[in-house]
Formats: structure tokens, C-alpha cells, sequence
């Protein structure tokens, strides 16, 4: 009889939705940050990618790059990290501004911080690395922190599969919005659907039992309250001035 087991790969412990950011110190292409204490005020988009030099990957630094300002005007800063070292950083970059054509982007430089991370102290922190993908390689792990340094959301990918960065970006203003008009978003929601009005208790927002009486609250049951909130209002709340 076949006694072999199988082991279950070693895991990192990973940081929740909702626990502080775990606090490094590291060196990036723009110089040293101090995370997340440097970015105190904003909120932050620290991601992860499997290597430098590597087609997909290429391609995702290049759309986020592109999209930077949109990022920038929601507040929003961006800090990439591979367990690459700081020369093929440098090099990797310099080779997307020279020569690498994506759809209709060329000529791109990366400007937001490309964290190097060779003893992988950082994607350990962060539970990028899932050996039962990738033994010596971060997944396109994505964590979305507010500006007291928590963290609200948290997405990973595998290797094989490009981000989406429009989704990211509507992750952004959905948390902005939630915060701003104590509401909760729908599927699927953009600036300009309604929004949720939370039940009662939760999100410790509506007390009392919600039946439409509010002004501009619309029930469909106790549970599923909505109420307008133009794209006008959402942008002026959450748009950096
Ligand atoms: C890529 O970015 O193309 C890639 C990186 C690691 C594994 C597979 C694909």
C-alpha cells in the first residue's frame, strides 16, 4: 500500500481586510520609503508581480503607469514590488520607456516606487508568496490601504493572469464613496448607480428598521435599501482637489 502523503505546501500568515498594514522599510527606484507611515494621508495601491522581464507583467506596468494621474487624482499612490533586485528594476524600466509597445502605449515611464525585495521580507509580510503557484516568485497580489494605513481591500491573481486596472480603479472609489456617504455599493456599481443604504446595525450606519420613510431611501425589502447619489456628488467627494 501506498503510504505517501501528501504535505500541504508552507503558507505565510497573511494580512486581513481590515488589519493595519504590516510596517516595512525597504529600497525602491525612487529611493528608500517607509511604509506605510510615508504615505500616512492617502490611500496606496501596493502590488505585486512575479518578475521583471516577463510579458505580462510588462504589460500591467505599462497600463498602470498610463493610468497613474487617474490614480493620483483620486488621492491614490502607487508601490509595485517584485522579489527582484534594484539593477534589474532599473534595467526592466528602462527597457519599457526604450522600446516596448502595448496597445496604444509607448514611450512609458514609470514614476511611482518599484519596491526590491531579493530576501522576499516583504512578501512574506504580505503573503505574496503562494508556494503552491510559485515557489520563488510573488502572485499579482493587490492591497488597497486607506489613509490611516488599513487595509481595505485585497485581491491576488495568479501568474498567468493580467490585472484589471479599470476594476482597481473602481475599487478605489468605491471605498471612497462607502466612506463618504456611509453607504454600502452594489454589484457591479459605478459613480452615478445608486448605492446601498445599509440595514439596519450594520456598518454601524442605519439604527433604526428601514421602511422607505427616509428621504430619497427606496425599499425593496427591510434589507435592500438604495437611494440616488449623482456621479456629480460622488466626484466632488471623493475627487482630490
Ligand atoms: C508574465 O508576466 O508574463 C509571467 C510571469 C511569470 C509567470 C508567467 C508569466
Amino acid at each position: 500500500m501506498d503510504t505517501q502523503t501528501t504535505e500541504a505546501p508552507t503558507t505565510n500568515a497573511m494580512p486581513r481586510i481590515g488589519d493595519p498594514a504590516p510596517a516595512f522599510t525597504a529600497e525602491t527606484t525612487q529611493g528608500e520609503i517607509n511604509f506605510p507611515d510615508d504615505y500616512a494621508g492617502k490611500w496606496v495601491i501596493l502590488f505585486s508581480h512575479p518578475a521583471d522581464f516577463t510579458p505580462v507583467c510588462t504589460s500591467e506596468f505599462m497600463t498602470f503607469s498610463a493610468m497613474e494621474k487617474e490614480f493620483n487624482a483620486y488621492n491614490t499612490e502607487l508601490v509595485g514590488l517584485s522579489v527582484d533586485g534594484l539593477y534589474s528594476h532599473i534595467a526592466w524600466l528602462r527597457t519599457i520607456k526604450e522600446k516596448m509597445v502595448f496597445k496604444d502605449m509607448k514611450d512609458i515611464e514609470v514614476t511611482f516606487p518599484l519596491i526590491e525585495d531579493i530576501s522576499m521580507n516583504v512578501a512574506t509580510k504580505y503573503g505574496m508568496i503562494m508556494p503552491g503557484e510559485d515557489t520563488t516568485k510573488a502572485v499579482r497580489a493587490v492591497f488597497v490601504i486607506d489613509p490611516a494605513g488599513i487595509i481595505r481591500t485585497i485581491i491576488y491573481y495568479p501568474l498567468s493572469l493580467g490585472r484589471n486596472f479599470d476594476e482597481l480603479l473602481r475599487v478605489v472609489k468605491a471605498l471612497q464613496t462607502a466612506d463618504a456617504f456611509e453607504v454600502a455599493t452594489p454589484a457591479d456599481w459605478r459613480p452615478g448607480d445608486k448605492v446601498i443604504v445599509p440595514p439596519p446595525g450594520s456598518c454601524g450606519v442605519a439604527k433604526d428598521r428601514m421602511d422607505g420613510s427616509q428621504e430619497g431611501v427606496e425599499c425593496v425589502d427591510w434589507f435592500f435599501c438604495t437611494k440616488e447619489i449623482s456621479e456629480e456628488q460622488v466626484e466632488s467627494a471623493i475627487r482630490a482637489s
